[in-house]
């Protein structure tokens, strides 16, 4: 692994284990917690690396079927010519003859997440930043391949250019236009009976959002309503219109938009905490860290309406 070579992997995934069995963070940095991913800032006393800990894979043919299709995607995005992070994968055995995959990318340099960016930034910075990221969607969002443009998902470059750092579900259809991502990854963490509805209806919908560039953006832009970044929402808005007419949102599709993902959100999380207690009940331990209550659904401080 050459960005990756300075790192100790082992002992990180060791760490995360460790957390992920006693069912809380301890001592680890954790930068996000993810649908399918846990970010952690490693090593935690003085962090270099965010490394992204997908969900145990039942087999060697699972593995590696994500490891070709994540290859794909990064080459699909470079082809689109959209900056993404320097990233690398890595797998290593898992419990119970698992596999565990790491997306593993150099730390961010402090306030150049595009969400911190925007807390600070004057306007100016702010919608210029904004409008990268609107042109990128544009850009590189179609029926085939699909990113998600959620703010929190960008590093801004020094070149001013936004990298796309949430590349851990690579969202690409074949020919026939049928998702190729394994929808089991995100299904295994919620209870048995939501399982084949998640699989079937609820992960091709959500994936479609994302193949669309206006459902994307109207997404990102309910996102900076959760984030608490009202003031842009305006600002991203206008360049959206600005960007792409017709496929832009609009300010009520943001909020009918935001009112769905907040009630969406809490049931995931409900969903997720009910497995957990259930597989702990019978002694069996549950593969990720959940997000403590208000992580997910941070308090709202209103502005925007
Ligand atoms: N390279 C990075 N440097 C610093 N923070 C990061 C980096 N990558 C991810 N993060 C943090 O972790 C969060 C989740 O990472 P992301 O790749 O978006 O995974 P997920 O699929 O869980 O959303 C990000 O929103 C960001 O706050
Ligand atoms: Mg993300």
């Amino acid at each position: 692994m050459a960005v990756a070579a300075g790192i100790d992997l082992e002992h990180a995934h060791a760490a995360i284990q460790a957390a992920i069995e006693a069912g809380e963070p301890s001592a680890l940095r954790v930068l996000g917690y993810g649908e399918m991913t846990l970010v952690v800032g490693w090593p935690a006393d003085a962090p270099a690396w965010a490394l992204k800990r997908l969900p145990p894979f039942a087999g060697e043919a699972r593995l590696e079927a994500y490891r070709g299709l994540l290859g794909e995607y990064l080459g699909a995005l470079a082809a689109r010519g959209i900056a993404v992070a320097p990233t690398e994968f890595a797998a290593l055995p898992g419990p119970g003859g698992t596999h565990v995959g790491y997306l593993v990318q150099p730390l961010a340099p402090p306030g150049r997440m595009l969400d911190a960016f925007l807390r600070e930034a004057p306007e100016p910075a702010g919608r210029a930043a904004l409008a990268a990221v609107v042109a990128t969607v544009m850009q590189g969002v179609d029926e085939r391949v699909a990113l998600d443009g959620q703010i929190p998902n960008w590093l801004l470059g020094a070149d001013g250019v936004p990298q796309l750092v949430d590349v851990s579900t690579p969202m690409m259809r074949d020919a026939a236009g049928r998702d190729r991502l394994d929808a089991e990854l995100f299904a295994a963490v919620y209870p048995w009976v939501v399982r084949g509805v998640l699989k079937r209806w609820v992960a091709p919908a959500v994936l479609a959002g994302y193949h669309d560039p206006r459902t994307n953006l109207t997404d990102a832009a309910a996102n900076l309503l959760r984030q608490n970044l009202d003031r842009w929402v305006p600002v991203l808005l206008e360049e959206a219109a600005a960007a792409g007419g017709e496929r832009a949102p609009t300010a009520d599709e943001v909020r009918r938009y935001h009112r769905n993902d907040t009630l969406l959100w809490g049931t995931n999380e409900r969903l997720r905490r009910a497995e957990r207690r259930w597989r702990r009940r019978r002694g069996e331990a549950y593969p990720m860290l959940l997000a403590p209550p208000g992580a997910i659904r941070p308090k709202r401080v209103r502005e925007w309406r």
